[in-house]
């Protein structure tokens, strides 16, 4: 049995038993343990950190019924201008291959206190989505709507599970073909807040959707109300440039390039920092700033440490020079 340890960092290697192509960009990975390893069981909206074959750390949400043991499903997304963490997932990964897999953490679980749930995906969004429809469909007493928003059907995955006699009367799938115009309208469902009936509000998806529905459900009671975030967006910006770091405890000095994190450099550079989520959430790699103006990008320093702080895993410079305590 591998132990289970949701703070931990430790991880374990896995089989690709299965890779298949589910929509556009998007490849479902079946993960099987080594012979004689039971993997960790899960629930309704976890995830699982990834060594991915280029080495950065990514979390994917495990989007198979939690009732089917032996097996964790994930689907990634290739993301063509990320930093090539997917993109090496989706390319280079082939049925036998063997994946680092660290042990199965939920922090979007399906509340107890909820009477019904209104599940709300965009995109590869949709992947914790299905494991929760799975789930609740399953279980069967308490009800749920899923609405998932795509572009069109070629990017839209899982159609077929979706329109499986147990999810079809409970799911909406809408494509708006990327015109604004024909955009789903939510604000009918997300109107009445859910502590009317007890319902809970789940949204998973791209920064856009989030923001929108964090804006229209503004009324509803926090409690009531949860979001998936993988962290910070990772993507290099536009106006991203090249800066040098001076590690001064190692005497190291590296340029930093565009699409590539301080972290990275400094690990090929010899110098060992710890690190987990590689997204700006756990808190892992946080550094001291000497000097220079960090451009931050993590979602876990306080206002007051953003002087004295960086995390080097997603956070930039907005000048040409930092010096860090390394
Ligand atoms: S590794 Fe998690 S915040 Fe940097």
């Amino acid at each position: 049995m591998i132990p289970s340890q949701p703070d931990s960092p430790e991880l374990f290697p896995v089989a690709i038993a299965a890779a298949d192509r589910v929509a556009r960009d998007i490849v479902q990975f079946e993960l099987r343990p080594a012979s004689g390893l039971e993997l960790p069981p899960f629930e309704a909206g976890a995830h699982i950190p990834v060594r991915t074959p280029s080495g950065a750390m990514r979390q994917y949400s495990l989007c198979g019924a939690p009732s089917d043991p032996g097996r964790y499903l994930i689907a990634v997304k290739r993301e063509a201008a990320g930093r090539g963490g997917s993109a090496s997932m989706v390319d280079t990964l082939q049925v036998g291959a063997t994946l680092q897999i660290g042990a199965p953490v939920n922090q979007f679980p399906l509340d107890d206190r909820a009477r019904s749930f209104l599940l709300i995906a965009g995109g590869i969004g949709i992947t914790p989505m299905l494991s929760m429809a799975l789930a609740l469909a399953e279980d069967g007493s308490r009800r749920f709507r899923l609405i998932y928003l795509t572009r069109d059907r070629e990017a839209t995955a899982f159609l077929d599970q979706l329109a499986s006699p147990a999810l079809k009367s409970s799911v909406t799938v809408h494509h708006d073909g990327g015109d604004p115009d024909q955009a789903f309208d939510l604000w009918p469902l997300l109107e009445k807040p859910g502590s009317v009936n007890g319902q809970h509000l789940y949204c998973c998806g791209p920064t856009g959707l989030m923001d929108a529905v964090r804006d229209m459900s503004g009324h509803w009671p926090a409690s009531a109300v949860h979001f998936e975030s993988f962290g910070a967006d990772t993507a290099p910006r536009a106006d991203d440039r090249a800066f040098t770091v001076l590690c001064r405890k190692s005497a190291h000095e590296f340029e930093v390039p565009v699409g590539q994190s301080i972290l990275a450099i400094a690990r090929s550079h010899g110098i060992a920092i710890p690190s987990s989520c590689e997204s700006g959430t756990c808190g892992s790699c946080k550094t001291v700033l000497l000097s220079g103006c960090a451009d931050h990008r993590d979602m876990v320093l306080m206002p007051e440490e953003r002087e004295s702080h960086i995390m080097v895993c997603v956070s930039r410079a907005q000048g040409s020079r930092l010096e860090l305590d390394l």
